[in-house]
């Protein structure tokens, strides 16, 4: 099932930010992890992690398929005196630059699992020697909450498939989990995730 891009497109139109204003919390913990350099922010929506990282200083590129959203983020970039590169891409279709990241990141990017396969192996293989890929994402646990993510067991995935998916990365954090997320109207409550920081091997 492909998720047309008007759902978000309508979605990012809404008064305030869906997700919120801050980054996700398991990437603002795991921001650490990335070594100086640029960043690729993968479904990034409003921006909340671009805006996040690039006060951080890392050069930031957000892709998004919501053209809505990635004018959200390039104008909450502009009032915070931040630069983001945005992309506006179908995730099924973009290709990452081999070895040219310090970061990739995708926090809560549910996509249709042949396109999230490629899409992980990709990202492997678009990651510096050290660079780092923080992904955050709900499990099929998740399905009975109601909290947030797609009610859709398909776009839903854990650990097992991440290991596969990741072959090539050095997992220094990898849990399913289950914790209370208060992120935009979108996302709160109890909430079945996974996450995982993933290393590129020197
Ligand atoms: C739940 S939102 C998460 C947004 C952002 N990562 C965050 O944490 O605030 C999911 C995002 O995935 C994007 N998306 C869904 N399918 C996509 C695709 N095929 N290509 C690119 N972006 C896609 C949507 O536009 C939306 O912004």
């Amino acid at each position: 099932m492909t998720i047309p891009p008007s759902f978000w497109d309508q979605r990012y139109a809404e008064e305030g930010l869906a997700y919120g204003v801050a980054a996700n919390d398991f990437l603002a913990a795991s921001a650490r992890r990335i070594p100086p350099g640029p960043v690729l922010c993968l479904a990034e929506g409003e921006g909340r992690n671009a805006l996040h990282l690039a006060a951080l200083g890392h050069a930031v590129t957000a892709v998004d398929l919501s053209l809505v959203g990635l004018e959200k983020t390039q104008r909450r970039a502009r009032e915070r005196g931040l630069e983001i590169a945005t992309i506006h891409a179908d995730l099924a279709e973009f290709d990452i630059e081999e070895g040219a990241w310090a970061g990739i990141v995708a926090i809560f990017a549910h996509l249709p699992p042949a396109i999230r396969r490629r899409l992980h192996q990709q990202a492997v293989g678009g990651l510096r020697p050290g660079g780092a890929f923080v992904l955050e994402a709900y499990t099929a646990d998740q399905l009975p909450h109601k909290t947030g993510g797609p009610p859709v067991r398909e776009l839903l995935f854990g650990l097992e498939e991440l290991r596969e998916e990741l072959a090539g990365l050095d997992l220094v954090h990898a849990e399913e989990t289950v914790r209370h997320i208060e992120e935009g109207k979108y996302h709160h409550g109890t909430s079945a995730v996974v996450q995982v920081v993933g290393i590129k091997p020197a």
